[in-house]
């Protein structure tokens, strides 16, 4: 498999990305407060093992060694998130200096090592204080992000750039509040779909705080969309696919390009339980704030069939025989990561692309060696950008690649069993290696380099 580099432009951004509570720690350090996520993670049953994000990779104070990975990498970017409980802990109310601190401690060693960051104001940890006057269902919560979001682009804007409102709403909305199986473990689809409502319009309030605060930030949205397929031409089985399309790409793309929500998808819900959008005058154009570039976590692409009884938005995922599969079980289709990103261009008109996230899990051990060996993720890698390279090629306007992720980590729900990393983490004594996907992505990184140097 080879990567058509000269798909790439030269600034092309190498990156690495993780997030606050998958890999900090040091949760009642320095006046961080509780987030949905300790909440969580501490009710007994939600997470497998029990795993929780007390400890993780211990990067809030193994940071430094983490950018000289970042180095070893060769990576020349790096999307970390903010944990809003470190630095309002009360969720609104006043600004926690430590927690700042440590972030501004944090960017200034990025750039030192000349290391562009690409900050994300929430991957999930909504402090627990705003969960409990109503969470993400409560239009208040919007208002608040907006409000931290001012506090973070002005003590981090002199120097950051690139901005992201909310990792994955998706996750937040339909698994945290409709599936149950993240925080704060809803299963009420009126309660996910206000919260996916109050989400997005957090997403513009917080656009707006942003851009007040740091004029010339790039400002986008990161959400992990999936290619999806009908499992038969059945008519009942396109419509399902269309559906859900509808719920996991649809109803997070059109309202952010002013498009407003998808008719058909309001439908389904009302149909489902009666909800309508909890939709005030202006709304839907704060929602719509222009965007600089569009974020894409890509893992899988689904093939669906109708399931008229299951839950909205009634559909039944299809296991394709003989397609393999990461050790989340998560069918691997580089073929669909090309297919987004030029949907993305042809159909949303997105001006700047980035692949935000993009990776695989595997049961990865150190060998007696010392070494990790991981063909399967080295593989998914290749692969993967090769297609993205090809997305390129064909026109998608796309800027950079964020590998998921820098490090193994806690991964939600699945605890610390499955490994992402290119970087391997011992958790008992925090010791790291750099895994095989990890020299082969610094190679892809060099080779690209090289290719620029060689055409000046
Ligand atoms: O670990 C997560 C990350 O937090 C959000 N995107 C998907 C990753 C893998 O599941």
């Amino acid at each position: 498999m080879t990567i058509d580099l000269a798909a790439l432009p030269e600034d092309f951004l190498w990156g690495t990305a993780t997030s606050a509570y998958q890999i900090e720690g040091a949760v009642a350090d320095d006046g961080r407060s509780p987030s949905i996520w300790d909440t969580f993670s501490h009710t007994p049953g939600k997470i497998d093992n029990d795993d929780h994000g007390d400890v993780a990779c211990d990067h809030y104070h193994r940071w430094r060694e983490d950018i000289a990975l970042m180095r070893r990498l060769g990576t020349n970017a790096y999307r970390l998130s903010i944990a809003w409980p470190r630095v309002v802990p009360g969720g609104d109310g006043p600004a926690n200096a430590k927690g700042l601190d440590f972030y501004d401690a944090l960017i200034d060693g990025l750039l030192e090592a000349g290391i562009t960051p690409s900050v994300t104001l929430y991957h999930w940890d909504l402090p627990q204080a705003l969960q409990d006057r109503g969470g993400w269902p409560a239009r208040d919560t919007a208002h608040h992000f907006g409000s931290y979001a001012a506090v973070v682009a002005e003590r981090l804007g002199d120097r950051v750039q690139h901005w992201t409102t909310l990792n994955e709403p998706l996750c937040s909305a339909w698994i945290g509040h409709l599936e149950g199986k993240m925080a704060p473990g809803l299963t009420d689809l009126s309660a996910a779909v206000h919260a996916s409502y109050h989400l997005l319009l957090g997403h513009g309030l917080a656009a707006q705080a942003i851009r007040a605060a740091a004029p010339g930030a790039q400002v986008g949205i990161v959400n992990n969309l999936s290619a999806v397929e009908a499992a038969t031409d059945r008519p009942e089985d396109v419509a399902a696919a269309r559906r859900q399309d509808g719920h996991t790409n649809r109803w997070w793309l059109d309202p952010v390009h002013g498009r407003g929500f998808p008719k058909d998808m309001r439908e389904v819900y009302a149909a489902a339980s009666g909800v309508e959008l909890p939709e005030q005058p202006g709304d839907l154009e704060t929602i719509a704030q222009p965007l600089d570039w569009l974020g894409l976590n890509y893992y899988f692409s689904s093939t669906v069939a109708d399931d008229p009884t299951g839950p909205a938005p009634h559909v039944r995922t299809i296991r394709r025989p003989g397609v393999p599969r990461t050790g989340m079980d998560w069918e691997i289709d580089a073929s669909g990561i090309e297919r987004l990103l030029l949907r993305l261009t042809q159909e949303y008109g997105a001006r700047k692309l980035y692949v935000t996230e993009n990776g695989s899990a595997y049961p990865d051990v150190v060998r007696p060696d010392g070494t990790v060996d991981d063909p399967e993720r080295q593989e998914y890698l290749i692969g993967h950008l090769a297609a993205c390279a090809s997305a390129a090629r064909k026109g998608a306007p796309l800027a950079g690649y964020f590998a998921w992720s820098l490090l193994d980590n806690f991964e939600w729900a699945y605890g610390y069993d499955k490994r992402f990393g290119l970087v391997h983490v011992d958790y008992r004594t925090q010791a790291r290696t750099i895994k095989g996907s990890g020299h082969r992505y610094a190679d892809v990184i060099r080779a690209h380099a090289e290719r620029a140097r060689n055409a000046a």
